[in-house]
């Protein structure tokens, strides 16, 4: 399993040393969650934090837009993220978002709130990277995982293994040692944990965790 923790809720007047120590304990990925205000009722990290962290760690960083038209702001995310994901319901340019993505030689991702069905998914599944799909409605940190995920997992893998797609299922709110094995099963490839990780004293141990998730 691949384990990206969300830095949302880590110490943030510490966060290069959180991100060190998160690179330091077995992260595949640093997650950062780009907030709006609109898109989500909160806000939190915008592009000159990403570029403060980029140089911190060698790790790849996904930058996961929950902004309204990603197609705006998804330039100043590209020079420093490995990946980033936008949300589908953000936008009425999806095309463009993911051409602005892949002209940058970036990895591009789509995400989807609990309520928006997987099979929207499905037109872009052969041309993206990786589909994220929100375990709880986004714009917070430490909410509780939504069960109904499991099955829209399922349905998302048995879609993406049909279009013969490489895209890597994410999977991000509410996640932590609890749900990680059945998430494991369900088809997850990537786990992204926050506050699971971050109200931890040891990030190895339960990084180890999550990672020990298998199918
Ligand atoms: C929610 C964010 C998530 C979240 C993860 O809007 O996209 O990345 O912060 O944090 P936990 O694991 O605490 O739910
Ligand atoms: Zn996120």
């Amino acid at each position: 399993m691949i384990v990206a923790p969300s830095i949302l809720n880590c110490n943030l007047l510490k966060l290069g040393d959180e991100v060190r120590r998160l690179q330091q304990a077995g992260a595949d990925w640093i997650h950062l969650d780009v907030m709006d205000g609109h898109f989500v009722p909160n806000l939190s990290f915008g592009a000159p934090v990403l570029k403060a962290i980029r140089p911190a760690v060698s790790i790849p960083i996904d930058s996961h837009l929950m902004v309204i038209h990603p197609e705006r702001v998804i330039p100043m995310f590209l020079q420093d993220s490995d990946q980033v994901i936008f949300h589908l319901e953000a936008t009425a340019r999806p095309g463009q978002c993911l051409k602005l993505i892949r002209a940058a030689g970036r990895k591009a991702g789509i995400a989807l709130n609990p309520d928006t069905p997987v099979t929207r998914a499905r037109p872009f599944l052969t041309r993206i990277d990786a589909v994220l799909l929100m375990s709880v409605y986004p714009g917070f940190g430490g909410q509780r995982f939504i069960p109904e995920t499991l099955d829209r997992l399922r349905t998302l893998k048995q879609l993406r293994d049909k279009t013969g797609s490489k895209a890597l299922l994410w999977v991000d709110g509410g996640v932590g040692p609890d749900n990680c094995q059945a998430l494991a099963r369900a088809g997850a490839d990537v786990l992204v944990a926050g506050s699971a990780i971050c109200k931890q004293r040891n990030y190895r141990a339960v990084i180890a965790r999550l990672k020990c998730s298998k199918a």
